[in-house]
């Protein structure tokens, strides 16, 4: 495997996936790891990270001499090459022009790193620091018209480092660069698939859990269900996992989620399933502020939650299937600020009597997590099933939710997929959902005036649910979800289409 040490950057997560996309195991580590450790890992291929600071100021994030003199090979980019440099003696000053976004890389093609890389290519910059100085050993192999050592080298030590982002997908060849590093530099096999990383994960797991049991709250989305089988697979029966029902879950999906993993399912795992509807819809009763809805479902869940663990008693590891965006959007990876609470990472919960969290999915991509379900054998509907957020129609049914307004999201939702399979449109969209907006409006029905509620239709195409943009669904598509929801569905009078991408808006109206 590789490793990639942590120096506090943004697109660290992005470093390890494309070194997975190389067919390389990859895991990350704070650079707070001791030495010691990363030795008795005995890594491959070492990554040194971006990060916000500056390398020369005296608390900075660092690294001792010794990483360097491991004899394995270390690719430092952006603060990772700036820290390299540094520590091994060469200079990093304050540059007088900041370089951020495009920019024109020329590269020495004979340099390893840069084989089968043109000789000028785009890449991505950004930094306000730059090395002026190499440190001894050392000879420049790419520059930028501000950047003298945009990309330098000692090949004696197998030292490397980018001043740019190869991992950004804006850096033309950036993927050639890190595989240049990880197969031909490293030696690494590139035959690393998913099923290595469900392989792993369940000798980690069964390696840290021991004979203990395991409590997982179990939602029916695609991370939980994915967890749940692959907790599963490691450690059968030690496994429990509770399913609320919110009567806030799509229609008919408490039931599915009941019939593949509760007792007539194929998992070998204890299920258990709560109601919890009425509970959820009487602390819900005249809430309209979106954040407090989120609180009261996430804390209503703890509840819950707190008293069924009771009746299991003693657990030793509390499971979540928290993955990587949502770490990030919770503020919890780093510098990126709070988007939306969401209410599966962080927020749990003292009141359960376990020693540790596990949260095996964590560094992992939506699209890898999938990938995890296949090799899992999860059908493919669960695996491709659209993603569902925690707090539910609770944040598709924008200000007050009652147990009508589930009713009618639930219908118009369940109208709107069935339309997109038969236009096999399914597979191909990112996450589509109908959304109930507080609007009410005046329509004419036959020869009465209505003063109905408007259903909003969201879809958006989406790699990895930071960004996305509305989906072009053809047009007979929609008018046919429009007249079979007004038809069908009482209580609902108008029906839009939301056009906004991610930025500005969420994906979630809530
Ligand atoms: P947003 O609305 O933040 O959604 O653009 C991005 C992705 O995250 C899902 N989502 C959530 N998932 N708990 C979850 O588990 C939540 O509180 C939550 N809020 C949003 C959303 O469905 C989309 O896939």
């Amino acid at each position: 495997r590789v490793i990639v040490i942590d120096f506090g950057g943004q697109y660290n997560q992005l470093v390890a996936r494309r070194v997975r996309e190389c067919g390389v195991y990859c895991e990350i580590y704070s650079y707070k790891t001791d030495i010691e450790k990363i030795k008795e890992m005995d890594p491959m291929g070492i990554i040194l990270t971006g990060g916000p600071n500056s390398c020369y100021e005296a608390d900075s994030p660092t690294c001792g001499k010794e990483l360097f003199e491991l004899g394995i090979p270390v690719l430092g980019l952006c603060y990772g090459a700036q820290l390299m440099t540094h520590v091994l003696g060469g200079t990093v000053e304050r540059a007088a022009v900041r370089e951020y976004g495009k920019t024109k890389v020329t590269v020495d093609p004979r340099c390893k790193l840069f084989e089968n890389v043109p000789y000028e290519s785009i890449c991505w910059m950004s930094h306000f620091d730059y090395i002026s100085k190499l440190a001894p050993g050392f000879e420049g192999s790419a520059h930028t018209a501000d950047c003298p050592y945009a990309a330098a080298q000692n090949t004696n030590q197998n030292l490397y480092l980018i001043q740019f982002h190869p991992e950004v997908l804006h850096t033309e060849h950036g993927k050639t660069m890190l595989s240049n590093f990880v197969l031909n530099i490293c030696g690494c096999a590139g035959d690393w698939k998913m099923d290595s990383f469900v392989e792993e994960s369940i000798a980690n797991i069964r390696e840290k859990v021991g004979d203990g049991k395991v409590l997982l709250a179990l939602s029916g989305g695609v991370d939980s269900s994915v967890l749940a089988a692959l907790l599963a697979r490691a450690i059968g029966k030690q496994l429990t996992c509770v399913f609320v029902d919110h009567g806030l879950l799509r229609k008919n999906e408490g039931d599915e989620v009941e019939g593949v993993f509760g007792s007539k399912g194929n998992f070998d795992l204890n299920f258990v399933r709560v109601n919890a509807q009425e509970r959820y819809y009487a602390k819900l009763a005249g809430v309209t502020e979106p954040e407090s809805k989120r609180k009261i479902i996430g804390e209503e869940f703890i509840r819950v939650f707190e008293e069924e663990a009771k009746k299991i008693g003693h657990v030793e590891f509390l499971a979540q299937g928290t993955i990587y965006p949502d770490v990030v959007e919770s503020g919890l990876g780093g510098e990126s600020a709070v988007i939306k609470s969401h209410h599966n990472v962080g927020g749990l919960p003292d009141f359960v009597d376990f020693k540790e969290i596990i949260e095996p999915l964590r560094d992992l991509f939506k699209d890898e997590v999938r990938k995890a379900g296949l090799e899992l054998g999860l059908p493919n509907h669960l695996v491709y099933r659209q993603p569902f957020p925690g707090p539910g129609l609770g944040i598709r049914i924008i200000g007050e939710v009652t147990a009508d307004k589930v009713r009618i999201v639930q219908d118009a939702d369940a109208i709107y997929r069935e339309e997109i399979a038969r236009a096999g449109l399914d597979k191909t969209i990112g996450q589509y959902f109908a959304a109930l907006t507080n609007m009410q409006s005046v329509g004419v029905m036959g020869d009465e005036r209505t003063y109905d509620y408007a259903i909003a239709l969201r879809a958006v195409n989406t790699i990895d649910f930071m960004t996305a943009e509305a989906a072009n669904i053809p047009w007979e598509v929609l008018q046919k979800v429009m007249s079979r929801i007004i038809n069908e569905v009482r209580g609902v009078n108008r029906v839009m289409y939301d056009l906004t991408s991610k930025p500005p808006g969420t994906i979630e109206l809530e």
